[in-house]
């Protein structure tokens, strides 16, 4: 199965991907770092360790990275994710134990340590992918691929063409892009078509085990907030179709294309130009999702909470 590193900002859908990974047995999640964004990485950190300890997933390291973006003020989404970046469910006191080592560290060592080169999902600011290629540029080669959860085709949903992961740290993206990392973007052109319907909600809360019980909680608030303040009702559950990509291609199409990000601006930092009629005649540097297989996205998402605890 294939190898991968989570480095998130949980997040109420940074858990279901966290969920998907440790559960899909296409996947190997070798370990998970945080960083800060729907939250402060005090909270991103401790709702990672909360993932895992209502999932019961054991022997994954965790460990905490950048508390800010590269450049620009860190500013948390509590509109959207609640003052503790997991709001809803009353959180249990984690018992998986935070990892010594720092995100970089661990990462380091996840992509030296494994024989096949190690897939990077990353489902935050791309803030600590930014500071390893930086750091590690020698270990740039041994990454199958950055998939990462950010970005638009189109509108924005914290400005008019800005997405969040992406509007937080613009920076980031264009060192990523720019260390000749294999890398696809997940943005929300895709991600709203992941739209979590009553019908969705309704099936996991009929699911029995803890992990759906409190994913069910996770969704009714995620919903609640995104009817408030982005009126939609049906949320979308951005994160885990980096996961589900992964572990069954046949979840989404892509597209090879060019992806230039605004880190100017005046009204568009943070915007991600994809460039899909080719305008600027760049060579492709990434593969951007299209379209998702919405029932079976949905089908992996709740085998994922049926199996774990
Ligand atoms: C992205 O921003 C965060 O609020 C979500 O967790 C997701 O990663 C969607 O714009
Ligand atoms: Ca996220």
């Amino acid at each position: 199965s294939k190898p991968i590193l989570i480095d998130c900002d949980p997040g109420h859908d940074d858990v279901f991907a966290i969920w998907l990974a440790a559960a899909h047995p296409a996947i190997d999640l070798r370990g998970i770092t945080t960083v800060a964004g729907n939250g402060r990485i005090e909270h991103t950190t401790h709702n990672a360790l909360v993932a895992c300890t209502v999932a019961g997933i054991h022997g994954v390291p965790v460990a905490q990275g950048a508390e800010r973006p590269i450049a620009g003020e860190l500013k948390p989404a509590e509109w959207i994710h609640g003052a503790n970046a997991l709001g809803g469910p009353e959180l249990p006191t984690p018992t998986t134990p935070l990892d010594e080592r720092d995100a970089l560290t661990l990462m380091r060592d996840v992509v030296e340590g494994s024989d096949e080169p190690v897939t990077i999902v990353a489902t935050g600011p791309l803030t600590n992918v930014a500071s390893f290629v930086r750091k590690y540029p020698e270990l740039v080669g041994s990454i199958e691929q950055v998939v990462w959860m950010g970005g638009s085709t189109g509108r924005g949903n914290v400005s008019a063409y800005a997405e969040f992961n992406a509007w937080t740290d613009p920076e980031s993206i264009a060192l990523v892009l720019d260390s000749g990392v294999e890398f696809t973007m997940v943005g929300l052109n895709i991600s709203h078509q992941a739209l979590i319907t009553r019908e969705v909600r309704a099936r996991i809360a009929a699911i029995d085990t803890r992990t759906a019980a409190f994913g069910a909680e996770l969704l009714e608030f995620f919903c609640s907030t995104y009817d408030a303040f982005e009126n939609m009702p049906d949320g979308p559950l951005h994160d885990p179709i980096t996961v589900a990509m992964l572990a069954d291609p046949a979840t989404a199409t892509t597209v090879r294309t060019r992806i230039d990000v605004e880190v100017q601006g005046a009204e568009t930092r943070g915007a991600t130009c994809v460039d899909l009629l080719g305008f600027l005649e760049r060579p492709a540097n990434a593969n951007v999702a299209i379209d998702l297989d919405v029932d079976r996205f949905w089908g992996l998402v709740e085998d994922a909470v049926r199996q774990l605890d």
